[in-house]
């Protein structure tokens, strides 16, 4: 079942930018044999205050070797996103053209916004920034929910130089606080507060305690900028809880400062490797890295891949679900889009609310062509049965995404028949924070589709698979799924640490960018990406490490010992299942499971809450004490096939957690 090919349908090749295999494989040889030629043609759509330096326009080393890891694309050009993105597309005639539709939770609350109205409203807030002494360099922290505020807050950061890092608002305030003082940020944009569904979060009090912890950290945070987002919502209710609590010394209304800005802001040039912007990920040693991304490489790759992968043509409506916390809300909602002139949908709520066909409703609604989402949404969705689905009629799309996660057959195939009606393509795009867009991915009217397979490279990447000592394997195989030389998107180092860059990245296999997954390559050539292989949790598209979990379990006061693994889930695709030892005297009951559940919501972000909390009286650990997690990766499956276990230091233990397990 899972290798029947599916093909694009006729009407979508028909238009496709990329029509056939035969063109996909030339443009693809292309890219790589004269890199210059093919993105430098691609450049060209866009506006650069100076041009690149012909024989400067891409370099790289990724041979530790020889000396660092550096990636350079079009030295010597100089341009501003913002100015390409909103100021061109107003010039060229596409002013009055819809940029964002706005979906609010409420589906009572929408509202739209052109591309005139953009930038506009981008060079006001722009100029607010710059009244706060924000400058070229300056990093702006933006903690805020799905509100046209957001796209307005990152681009007026880009107008002017400034480097944003948007943190999730789901993110705790110690996570929160973490990223400020990493990134030792100058201001700081959120709202008083959002309902997400039927919850409430109160982000303003959020803001406050993470900026009072980075304080006791020793940074202090010079202004906080504040959308008056509940209290607008003309909700009684809404408007008893926004009472937030003020700081007249560093707190103030977005509205009241945008009130008295001018709507024009002349644009910094910045140059091709300056930085855009700063986006955390998770670390698997636990201390999240804050991913960088520069100017012109990103601009170029995120706007061909948006335009190619899924297939974007004017009139077109497209619609990404993710959160502009996350690296697909930067380069598919923002970035990509908006370089393409596209009209997109942004949707402040959730697929639940109020009722469970909300996605659904929202493409009638908007007649969407390209849907874009996760494979955990999918499945919690295909839970509900099929009737939900059918009560809309979808007959609008054309191209529908999946990101995040290997997608299951089931999942592949509801989408495709069922949302799709057979017709659609679609692209499960394969990528990371770090690529900063797709890097394998099918072109939608060109790409025989396998379910759960995200095909082959895109322009310019250059996968390899490798086994454990790294060494290539051709043709057939399973490995290390690493990439040879850059393309223009990829991160170019960790912000202030380009050591650990080079030790995450580039040390298992010198010569090449380790992504940290796995990946077959069948018969035909097709690559499936099958999922971590390092200490890494993928839940519900969430990446995760074990030692950031673990770490937080153990500062409890009862824990002596904590381990984390990943246990499949259905709808997650995996879940935290922790194993815990308790300090000697201390019971393992109910109140310390409910107790660590909680300081990891606290501490992480609700979406990080164990599934499982088990009782370990002690971990099975290898003579020189390295705890084994494949065993425990077992235990957590219930599956008795452990294996070898002579290398434990004591093997009984294997026995007794079986026992323990919780009946899950
Ligand atoms: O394990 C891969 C998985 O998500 C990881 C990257 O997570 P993050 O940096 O948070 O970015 C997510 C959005 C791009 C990868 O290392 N992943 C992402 N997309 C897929 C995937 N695994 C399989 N198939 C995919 N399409």
């Amino acid at each position: 079942m899972a290798d029947k090919m599916y093909y694009p349908n006729s009407e979508l090749t028909r238009e496709a930018y990329c029509a056939s295999m035969e063109q996909y494989k030339q443009m693809h040889e292309k890219s790589i044999k004269e890199p210059m030629q093919f993105w430098g043609e691609i450049a060209k759509q866009f506006y650069w205050e100076t041009p690149a330096i012909e024989d400067k326009f891409f370099s790289y080393n990724f041979d530790l070797s020889k000396g660092d890891i550096f990636i350079k694309w079009m030295e010597g050009a100089s341009t501003n996103i913002s100015f390409n993105l909103l100021d061109k597309n107003v010039k060229s005639g596409n002013g009055d053209k819809i940029a964002f539709y706005w979906e609010g939770n409420d589906p009572e609350d929408y509202s739209r916004l052109t591309y005139r109205k953009l930038l506009e409203e981008t060079c006001r807030f722009a100029n607010v920034l710059k009244s706060k002494g924000v400058s070229m360099g300056d990093k702006v922290v933006i903690y805020m929910p799905m509100i046209l505020e957001l796209p307005i807050a990152m681009l007026a950061c880009t107008r002017i130089g400034a480097i944003h890092s948007v943190v999730f608002a789901g993110y705790s305030s110690d996570s929160l606080a973490e990223r400020i003082l990493d990134s030792k940020a100058k201001v700081l944009i959120t709202t008083d507060g959002v309902w997400r569904g039927e919850k409430l979060l109160l982000l303003k009090n959020i803001c406050d305690e993470a900026v009072a912890k980075a304080k006791k950290h020793g940074h202090q945070l010079e202004s906080c900028i504040v959308v008056a987002h509940l209290r607008r919502l003309n909700n009684p209710q809404a408007m008893d809880v926004a009472n937030v609590s003020w700081d007249d010394d560093r707190d103030v209304w977005w509205h009241d400062e945008m009130e008295d800005a001018e709507a024009s802001c002349y644009p910094v040039w910045m140059t091709a490797e300056d930085p855009l912007f700063i986006l955390y990920t998770s670390g698997s040693t636990g201390k999240p890295k804050g991913v960088l991304h520069t100017t012109a490489g990103y601009l170029i790759y995120a706007a061909t891949t948006f335009k190619y992968v899924f297939d974007y043509h004017p009139g077109d409506i497209y619609w990404c679900t993710a959160d502009c916390g996350w690296i697909t809300g930067h380069t598919y909602v923002v970035y990509g889009p908006l370089a393409n002139g596209a009209t997109s949908v942004i949707f402040e709520g959730i697929p639940f609310y109020p009722e469970n066909d909300r996605y659904w409703s929202i493409i009638d609604k908007y007649k969407v062509t390209q849907f874009y989402t996760a494979p955990t949404a999918i499945r919690s969705l295909m839970k509900f049965g099929d009737e939900l689905v059918k009560k809309h009629s979808l007959s609008t799309l054309k191209v529908l995404g999946s990101v995040g996660e290997p997608i299951n057959t089931e999942a592949w195939l509801w989408f495709y028949n069922l949302v799709g009606h057979g017709k659609c393509s679609i692209a499960d795009t394969f990528w990371q924070t770090e690529t900063g867009g797709h890097v394998i991915t099918p072109f939608p009217g060109a790409t025989p589709m396998k379910p759960g397979s995200a095909t082959f490279p895109f322009f310019g990447v250059l996968p390899e698979l490798l086994d454990e000592d790294g060494r290539v394997i051709e043709g057939e195989g399973e490995g290390y799924l690493v990439f040879r030389r850059p393309w223009p998107g990829m991160m170019r180092t960790l912000y202030g640490n380009h050591q650990r860059f080079q030790n995450t990245y580039f040390d298992r296999f010198n010569g090449f960018y380790c992504t940290g997954d796995g990946a077959r390559r069948d018969a035909d050539g097709y690559l499936w990406v099958t999922g971590r292989i390092d200490d890494m949790l993928n839940v519900s598209g969430h990446l995760m490490s074990t030692a950031e979990v673990e770490s937080v379990l153990a500062e409890h006061s009862s824990v002596a010992e904590a381990a984390v693994v990943s246990k499949s889930h259905p709808v997650k695709g995996q879940c935290l299942y922790c194993f815990i030892t308790p300090n000697a005297g201390m019971t393992f009951d109910e109140k310390l499971q409910i107790e660590l559940k909680k300081k990891v919501r606290e501490r992480i972000g609700p979406f990080a809450q164990p599934d499982v909390i088990q009782h370990a009286p002690a971990l099975p650990k290898t003579r020189s004490g390295k705890i084994m997690r494949r065993m425990l990766r077992k235990i957590a499956a219930g599956d008795r096939n452990i294996g070898d276990t002579s290398t434990l230091a004591d093997e009984t233990i294997i026995q007794l957690l079986f026992e323990l397990r919780p009946c899950v």
